[in-house]
């Protein structure tokens, strides 16, 4: 039998408005991996053809997955394995909730290093660190100035490790205060912030001569380089940027109010953040080419970091759009990180009903270990490889283009085929209140498109 709408379930916390909730779920979904990752994959993987096969993960994949997991989520009204636990009681499929919270983790663990890199890009923008002796040089000076700066900061062993604890510190600072304080409040302010500085920059980014030839490697698809090596990495990078995969919108949804519109919230969600994905392409690209960046020598996880600052350095008050840009990546690489320990925090305090305050540290102390680790998988750790990667890189790759498709693999095939009869329709409709005239074709999606295409692409890039 169906599970009516909130009956029981998590139920002791909600997001309060329509906005909050798209604005607290783009929180989420935006973050370091459009801002950050999206441009590093889009360079290391042809540019326009990843861009291609990245677009078209997001419209036949990325929409229907977020609706099978919100539907999951409010449906079950609890984490993520207490939301399977609840539509599918007596069963095993707990476990891909409980995959959920595994692949959150993972995430969280080398996610906490780039949010602490940030931190300290800020907190140099601030003091002027970041631009000290750059003024007056050429731009084939600034980039090795910049590069340097880059290698030797995330090489050294103490600096990227303390910002790292410092962001582990402030989001367990932010979780204790709970959802509606913590998440919603900030998200509502910053995240249209962040739209508008993107914006201004992308205008700069265009305008600069020579961006043609930058616009040209992002938007010109070249077919030979479609692999399915690509289409692996295209559809991780898909499930990392809109938060799938992990039980982050599972867990999210368990507070969505009985009125949110699973269709609208999903599509705009998905759409604003490839929207910002697209719109970091437009801002690197183009200033590569336009400064004649050497693209090979640039590290692909550094990528923002160098050609960012560069672009500041050649505006007018490059310090103040520096801090300005710095201090709402953080933000945004904050409401993911707040998000993505959401999952195992309300799992922990749900399923061994513990506090809040004690399921927070319960979870997030073990990370000034783990994330140190990948920190210093930069430095004195690069020569300890796993399967020929750093632990950062090794848990990039695994949790990204394994545990995550995998996971949201389960809960398509879940909602699709194994979830009591209705469910879908009921949380897509608002129980046969709201009409939607894609529901057909998303069913249709989630039921046969996207299990056996997850899959062909998992299996294919392992063959391959
Ligand atoms: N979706 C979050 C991000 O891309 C995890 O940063």
């Amino acid at each position: 039998m169906e599970k009516k709408l909130f009956d029981g379930g998590a139920g002791d916390a909600q997001f309060k408005t329509k906005l909050g909730v798209i604005w607290a779920t783009l929180g989420s979904a935006v973050g370091l991996g459009s801002i950050w990752r999206f441009p590093a994959e889009a360079q290391e993987n042809g540019g326009g053809a990843f861009l291609l096969v990245y677009l078209a993960c997001v419209l036949v994949l990325g929409i229907p997955v977020m609706l099978a997991e919100t539907a999951i989520g409010r449906a079950g009204r609890a984490d993520s394995v207490g939301s399977y636990k609840a539509l599918a009681p007596k069963t095993r499929w707990w476990l891909a909730g409980a995959l959920g919270v595994v692949s959150s983790y993972l995430i969280i663990s080398f996610y906490m290093v780039v949010a602490g890199w940030t931190f300290e890009y800020l907190w140099d923008s601030i003091t002027g660190d970041l631009y000290a002796g750059v003024s007056g040089e050429s731009l084939q000076m600034m980039e090795n100035t910049f590069h340097t700066r880059m290698e030797n900061f995330i090489c050294s062993d103490i600096d990227p490790l303390i910002s790292t604890w410092i962001m582990i510190v402030i989001n367990i600072g932010v979780l204790m205060m709970g959802v509606q304080k913590g998440i919603e409040r900030a998200s509502n302010v910053l995240m249209p912030l962040l739209f508008a500085l993107l914006l201004i920059f992308c205008v700069y980014a265009l305008t600069l001569p020579g961006a043609g030839d930058g616009l040209k490697f992002f938007f010109h698809p070249d077919f030979s380089k479609v692999t399915w090596g690509v289409a692996a990495n295209a559809l991780g990078q898909t499930f990392f940027s809109l938060s799938l995969g992990t039980g982050i919108l599972i867990t999210y949804a368990s507070y969505y109010p009985k009125s949110t519109n699973l269709m609208s919230t999903s599509m705009t969600v998905s759409l604003l953040t490839t929207l910002v994905a697209v719109m970091m392409g437009m801002i690197i690209f183009p200033t590569v080419f336009s400064f004649n960046l050497d693209l090979e020598s640039l590290r692909g996880t550094t990528l923002v970091f160098v050609t960012l600052p560069e672009v500041f350095a050649q505006m007018p008050l490059a310090k103040y759009w520096s801090i300005l840009f710095f201090t709402l990546l953080l933000v945004a690489a904050l409401t993911s990180t707040i998000s993505i320990s959401e999952v195992s925090i309300l799992f922990v305090q749900k399923r061994f009903k513990k506090s809040r305050r004690a399921s927070t540290l319960i979870m997030m102390c073990p990370l000034f270990v783990i994330s140190a680790l990948c920190s210093l998988s930069f430095g004195s750790l690069s020569d300890f490889k796993i399967f020929g990667l750093t632990i950062f890189n090794f848990l990039d790759t695994f949790a990204t283009n394994w545990v995550l498709p995998v996971c949201a693999f389960c809960a398509v095939l879940f909602i699709g085929w194994f979830a009591p009869k209705g469910t879908f329709r009921n949380q897509v409709t608002n129980d046969g209140t709201v009409a939607t005239r894609l529901f057909p074709a998303v069913n249709f999606i989630v039921r046969w498109i996207a299990p056996p295409l997850i899959l062909l692409i998992l299996i294919s890039s392992v063959i391959k």
